[in-house]
């Protein structure tokens, strides 16, 4: 098997998946994820294979169905077609509560914090346990304690863990989403554009995090992000998102940023040259 690569997106959605990755055991397949939303057709067909360990970077133009596909993967929304495989079984999420049962966390690019809630709340919202036990047997004040150990730890400023989150900058309440998806150990770790909002020190600190996360815990990811330099740094492969398909999958030490500069620019050039072509007609 070769790996696929055109600058178009493939009316059927088909790529093939870069062999040597295969050594792993594929924790998640997905075959045909289609999704549309009334007239707009979001994803047409994603086949895409994550194998243990590995982190997989997704990228795409704005509007290319790459949250739309890691919001079907955690249970949010329900794909029109195709299917999920976890560890070789078919799995069906009716709701978030359920993908996180199977081991699927998630950053959000929209995050799901609750804003009038206080920081250490929010890091314990919807988790069962931590280290210590289930969550639910512990006291407030134990609570404020770990979420001011647990943000210390990745040296995110946050003075206080008792005030809302409402009250704190974009950069913060990412902070508080990426610590509490990572706290608990994932089958599978979906982080939508951690970085988005972070200042150039703290998206380092995050993106030491995910480093550990990786290379210690050897844990599974999908990671979103539109800069290319980060992705080189942290991915093991990259699939790019072009109008609801995967366009191009590859290993990262077998492509580059030029390469995938290259085929963005290209699909942008065929877009307005079809864009030209329309209106002639
Ligand atoms: N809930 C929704 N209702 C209607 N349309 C939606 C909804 N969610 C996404 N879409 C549409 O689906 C398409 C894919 O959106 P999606 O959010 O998946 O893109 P994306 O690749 O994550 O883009 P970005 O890089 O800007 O985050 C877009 O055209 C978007 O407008
Ligand atoms: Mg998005």
């Amino acid at each position: 098997m070769s790996t696929s690569y055109s600058t178009g997106a493939p009316a059927d959605g088909q790529v093939r998946s870069v062999d040597e990755i295969g050594a792993g055991e594929v924790v998640l397949r997905t075959e045909g994820i289609t999704k549309t939303f009334g007239a707009i057709v979001a994803l047409r067909g994603i086949n895409i294979e994550v194998h243990k360990g590995e982190v997989l970077g997704l990228v795409g133009d704005n509007g290319a169905g790459k949250s739309t596909f890691v919001k079907i993967l955690t249970g949010f929304h329900r794909p029109d077609s195709g299917r999920i495989f976890l560890d070789g079984r078919e799995v069906r999420f009716r709701s978030v509560k359920e993908a996180r049962a199977h081991g699927i966390e998630t950053v959000y690019q929209d995050l799901a914090l609750i804003p009038q809630l206080p920081v250490y709340k929010n890091l314990f919202l919807n988790r069962e346990h931590t280290s210590l036990g289930p969550v639910r047997w512990l006291s407030n004040g134990k609570m404020r304690q770990l979420a001011r150990q647990y943000l210390d730890e990745i040296r995110v400023n946050i003075p206080d863990v008792g005030v809302d989150v409402e009250r704190l900058s974009g950069g913060q309440r990412q902070a508080i989403a990426v610590v509490r998806a990572t706290r608990q150990r994932a089958k599978l770790l979906l982080l939508d554009e951690p970085l988005s909002a972070m200042g150039a020190k703290e998206a380092a600190m995050i993106i030491d995090l995910v480093k550990d996360l990786s290379h210690n815990r050897h844990e599974t990811m999908i990671i979103i992000d539109h800069n290319y330099t980060h992705l080189f740094e942290l991915c093991d492969r990259l699939a790019v998102i072009q109008q609801g398909a995967v366009t191009f999958d590859k290993r990262v030490k077998d492509t580059s940023i030029e390469e995938l500069t290259g085929l963005m620019v290209n699909s942008y050039r065929e877009q307005i040259v079809a864009g030209q072509r329309e209106r002639m007609d």
